[in-house]
């Protein structure tokens, strides 16, 4: 094994949620250095449909916590992953694709390793008002937001992980195809 695939699977290994961050502002070449990783991710047929939203207003942030119930940290700056429906639709893509939702995974996993490898924490956050988000953020028409990648410095004293339960072996998450010969 290469020190490159080393370190990117220690990355892989190493990362998790962080849940509780510091109110020390994100350097703002720190986020564009996250935000220039999630047009790295994979998108379905290299559409490139999602759209980043980033803010480190702390008067936007605190609104956007009020209306985002799964929003445990309080981040220092936030990129809010949405993906343009009306540039999807002009491609063809019917509202509810998987690939519209698999590719907001993409940029989200790429998102938080980003994050981790230039020593930030970061936290996904789903459960929020969608409607409530796209008038914080002043989304344009179209612009459906899918997830808000919470981005600061972290502390200790961290928050408890949700549902806290040993990891899964590849093996409790595999199931091999057999071979035709049965091997
Ligand atoms: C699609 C998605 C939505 C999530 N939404 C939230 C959320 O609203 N609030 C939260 O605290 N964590 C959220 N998480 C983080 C998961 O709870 C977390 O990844 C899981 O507990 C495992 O932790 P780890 O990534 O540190 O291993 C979300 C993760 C994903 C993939």
């Amino acid at each position: 094994m290469t020190g490159q695939e080393d370190a990117v699977l220690a990355a892989i290994r190493s990362r998790r949620v962080v849940r509780a961050m510091s109110g020390e502002p994100v350097a703002r070449k720190d986020l564009e250095t996250v935000l220039d990783a999630g047009r790295w991710a994979p998108t379905a047929g290299n559409r490139h449909l999602q759209r980043f939203v980033a803010t480190d207003d702390p008067a936007t942030l605190r609104v956007l916590r009020m209306v985002s119930p799964g929003m445990i940290q309080r981040p220092a700056a936030a990129i809010t992953i949405c993906t343009d429906r009306r540039l999807a639709a002009e491609y063809g893509f019917p509202p509810g694709a998987a690939g519209l939702h698999v590719d907001v995974g993409t940029a989200m996993a790429t998102l938080l390793l980003a994050a981790h490898a230039i020593g930030l924490g970061a936290g996904p956050v789903s459960s929020f008002s969608r409607a409530a988000v796209g008038e914080v953020l002043r989304l344009p028409q179209g612009w459906v937001p899918e997830v808000v990648v919470c981005l600061g410095h972290p502390t200790s004293g961290a928050p408890q992980p949700m549902h806290p339960q040993p990891r899964l072996t590849w093996r409790d998450l595999t199931t091999w195809v057999p071979h035709d010969d049965g091997a």
